[in-house]
């Protein structure tokens, strides 16, 4: 049984006529960004906190003018995203990796304003460095270690950073003999779509596992997870916790969700190319789930269509079935009150996040356009169309 997470039918219908634009297509609802950004934006004025953009969630830098206005900066997991987040965004960038090269570490050191390091041994390879160019008058970032606070509540294994073993930040028990000295900064991550009563239990065994490090730093960064955005998430219980924490410790606090900036901003608009008679007759899209919505198969999860129910709810229940040769490239089985007929239009909600940064070429599907839709001006902006050439130069 494939799970339906629940805010994946928060999204409503698209502010756009699906039946005129080329597809596949990604599409982001402008106004439907913003009023995310605006709650984040809530966030980070009442709670005194910072509020970053996780790069590896959302990176539609076309829409970076829009984002930059609410939130303080970006949050990379290596080289690549902290140029982006350098040339693109132009504000605070914070990287994490769970190790680094020397060779991207002389790239890093001069546009990041945080770096922290998964273990005391990374640290202690860079420090040299940072305090190099600290002593020379160049810029160089503030270093933080990502500790494991060995805390879980993610369900899902696979995306659980403190799952048993997990090779994610470091524990209390390797910490106790570590020469701590220069460190600045103390990062986790612990969450995954969850509530501010999740990042207070986590906060907790912080506080308990690291007292020392805690002390010393002054800024401690909550990571991601933090699902903000989603209807119901208690924001009040979020601020509560985040001013109390920084009136206890007096440290600068951030936190760096991704899915949370673009949750239900984003469509993935598809055609029906034919029907196949199948046991259940199978929909054949001009898309696929294991390129452009990895996460159906990867989580697994089934991603909502606008329009559609659950199999058997409406009189006419189709398999939805991918272009590549992989046999388990299927979307799900969906019902409408109307058999689908080739050239109709699908509408996927809630592809904005993770979804677009994780696509593939695989059998060379042709990748779908990028679209910003405007929804003050009615306007559908075509940011970016992916040809041959795209598919060629990454393989060769
Ligand atoms: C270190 C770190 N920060 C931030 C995030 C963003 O998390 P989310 O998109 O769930 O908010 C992640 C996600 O894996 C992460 O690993």
């Amino acid at each position: 049984m494939i799970f339906t997470p629940p805010h994946v039918y928060e999204q409503q219908p698209p502010a756009f006529d699906p039946s005129v634009i080329d597809t596949p297509a990604y599409v982001v609802d402008l106004g439907l960004l913003e009023t995310n950004l605006r709650k984040l934006g809530d966030v980070q004025e009442r709670s005194g906190a910072n509020v970053l953009l996780a790069l590896k969630g959302y990176a539609l830098h076309a829409s970076f003018p829009l984002v930059r206005q609410y939130l303080k900066g970006c949050c990379a997991s290596g080289l690549q995203e902290a140029l982006l987040a350098h040339e693109e965004f132009g504000r605070e960038v914070h990287v994490y990796a769970p190790a680094f090269k020397d060779a991207e570490m002389a790239a890093i050191l001069p546009i990041a304003d945080h770096i922290s390091f998964n273990s005391p041994a990374q640290w202690q390879r860079y420090r040299p460095l940072i305090h190099a160019a600290r002593a020379a008058g160049r810029r160089a970032p503030s270093p933080g270690l990502r500790v494991n606070p060995e805390h879980s509540e993610v369900e899902v294994s696979l995306y659980d950073p403190c799952s048993p073993g997990c090779r994610l930040g470091t524990r209390a028990q390797a910490l106790e003999d570590k020469d701590l000295e220069g460190l600045e900064g103390l990062h986790f991550h612990a969450l995954c779509e969850q509530d501010a009563d999740v990042l207070e239990r986590t906060l907790a065994a912080v506080e308990q596992r690291f007292p020392r490090l805690l002390e010393q730093v002054r800024w401690v960064n909550m990571g991601g997870g933090h699902h903000i955005t989603r209807k119901d998430y208690d924001t009040e219980r979020l601020i509560r916790l985040l001013r109390n924490f920084r009136e206890r410790w007096g440290k600068e606090v951030y936190l760096e969700p991704g899915e949370a900036v673009a949750l239900n901003t984003g469509y993935l608009v598809a055609t029906v190319l034919d029907l196949v008679p199948t046991d259940i007759p199978t929909a054949i899209l001009d898309t696929s789930a294991t390129a452009h919505m990895p996460d159906t198969l990867e989580m697994p999860y089934r991603p909502h269509v606008i329009g559609s129910g659950k199999p058997g709810e409406f009189a006419h229940t189709f398999r939805l079935g991918g272009l590549t040769c992989l046999a388990g490239d299927v979307i799900g089985e969906y019902s409408f009150p109307e058999p689908l007929q080739p050239g109709q239009r699908l509408v996927f909600t809630d592809m904005a996040h993770y979804t677009m940064v994780k696509t593939t070429t695989f059998n060379g599907v042709p990748h779908p356009d990028i679209d910003l839709f405007d929804p003050s001006s009615g306007e559908m902006r075509v940011v970016r169309r992916f040809g041959y050439e795209d598919f060629r130069n990454r393989l060769s």
